[in-house]
């Protein structure tokens, strides 16, 4: 094993999961139905068929979840909180039961030294809510700010790191533009609003926590570089409106108050922001999240759908094309793929994060990595070698990052359990622990086991 470089004395070594994808026990104590019950009942929307109903059974199973945290060795666990659970209707008083869960997994982490990063929203709406619009409806960004202070209420003395919402980008474009998450619906363009609301509610829920929580306040955004085709200028326009929607658009009105231009897509104008929207969404953070997975390549539109190989935006990229939008993703070529065929490039890691720091400057708070890692084809009894060289690698990236100025804060590896990867049911694999999804057996997996000696001499 080669050790990596030394990470600063502080940053926090995790795991990441989120609730649905691992939680199961989707009725028990209260839980109300979520988008993503409803979405995967519905025939032909996920892979196989399969659902969140028992996932890892980690509800149930949570503390030997937490032993495996603590014999890998990592300070930190980022987990999400189903509001379902908290406001089985999403709206009303606290649902005890549910508060009770993640108050006890809360309490387990820190008596093992492991401080909690609390997800609020990952990707699992209530049902009730997306009966009367959803995201796009208004509304929806008061409630989340009524649900953000009760789970604040509960835990805002013990939780280290509050992150509103996990990739707002993805929520946004697969559920509401696209239609291939929850809830389904293909808006295109037409899903603009439902993008102004999760910021609304974010920056809603930033002033609801305020005051109410001792720990830090996030957001956490997916990020991809994005790189034109050719140096064609018209490559490089189509790169350059890809990377406002992708990069820019849950970005810009946080950290400096506006939107990025979007009149690529002919939006002139955004009617349903209202006076004040943007100073709300823009309220202070304390940190920004950043997950990274892998770059985008990007050409101008050409006349028929071309998807031809690896690339990140795969089938849902013919869409794009399909419905006139202004750019096409093209394959990266050159690099190893991931088991899901995304291009594994850990250099664009540091590209990512000092362009984040040239661009946003002054007005970027600290970085936390809070989602790194891929899918492979594992197998029980198959060492996982090229999760173990794709986090090296991009540990390498980061660390070069760091000692060029950025200050980034932590990593958090996505994930820690094998689990349900959405639209891919359980045929992809992220976990450094492989699960077995028909006798709920954890094996770690020799990433986990690298992992673990790799901490042993950081700080
Ligand atoms: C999401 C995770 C997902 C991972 C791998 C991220 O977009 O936050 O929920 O499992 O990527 O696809």
């Amino acid at each position: 094993m080669r050790p990596l470089p030394v990470f600063p004395p502080g940053f926090r070594w995790g795991t990441a999961t989120a609730s649905y994808q691992i939680e199961g026990s989707v009725r028990a104590d209260g839980r109300g139905a979520s988008i993503w019950d409803t979405f995967c009942a519905e025939p032909g929307r996920v892979k196989n068929g399969d659902t969140g109903e028992t996932a890892c059974d980690h509800y149930r199973r949570w503390p030997e979840d937490v032993a495996l945290m603590d014999g890998l060795g990592v300070g930190a666990y980022r987990f999400s909180v189903a509001w379902p659970r908290v406001q089985p209707d999403g709206r009303g008083p606290a649902n005890a039961k549910g508060l009770d869960f993640y108050e006890r997994l809360v309490d387990a982490l820190l008596e093992r030294g492991i401080a909690p990063f609390l997800t609020l929203y990952h990707w699992d709406l209530p049902q009730a809510l997306e009966d009367l619009g959803g995201w796009t409806d208004r509304d929806t960004a008061h409630r989340f700010a009524d649900y953000a202070a009760l789970v604040a209420d509960r835990l805002g003395d013990r939780v280290t790191a509050w992150i509103t919402l996990n990739e707002p980008f993805v929520h946004m474009s697969e559920g509401y533009s696209l239609g291939s998450h929850a809830p389904g619906r293909a808006l295109l363009l037409d899903a603009l609003p439902a993008a102004h609301h999760l910021l609304l509610g974010h920056g809603l829920a930033v002033r609801a926590l305020r005051g109410r929580v001792t720990g830090d306040i996030m957001l956490t955004n997916n990020y991809s570089p994005v790189l034109p085709a050719t140096g064609d200028p018209a490559d490089r326009a189509a790169a350059d409106a890809f990377d406002a929607l992708q990069n820019r658009l849950f970005t810009d009105p946080v950290l400096l108050g506006r939107y990025p231009d979007l009149t690529a897509y002919g939006v002139t104008g955004l009617p349903f922001v209202r006076d004040g929207d943007l100073a709300l969404i823009a309220s202070p953070i304390d940190g920004l999240g950043v997950n990274y997975y892998s770059p985008t390549r990007i050409a101008a539109p050409a006349q028929a759908p071309s998807h031809q190989g690896p690339s990140v935006l795969g089938e849902v990229g013919d869409r794009i094309q399909e419905a006139g939008l202004p750019f096409q993703d093209t394959p990266i070529e050159g690099h190893p793929v991931t088991a899901f065929g995304w291009p594994v490039v850990p250099d664009a890691l540091h590209t990512l994060l000092t362009g984040l720091r040239d661009d946003y400057g002054a007005a970027l708070p600290p970085i936390t990595i809070t989602e790194n890692g891929c899918s492979s084809h594992d197998e029980p009894g198959r060492p996982d070698d090229d999760r173990v060289a794709y986090l090296d690698a991009h540990l390498r990236a980061l660390h070069r990052a760091i000692t060029d100025g950025v200050d980034v804060r932590g990593y958090f590896v996505w994930s820690l359990l094998d689990n349900f990867e959405w639209a891919e049911g359980y045929s992809q694999r992220f976990g450094l622990v492989h699960v077995d999804f028909e006798t709920q057996e954890r094996t770690p997996k020799a990433s986990y086991h690298w992992l673990r000696a790799q901490l042993e001499s950081q700080p």
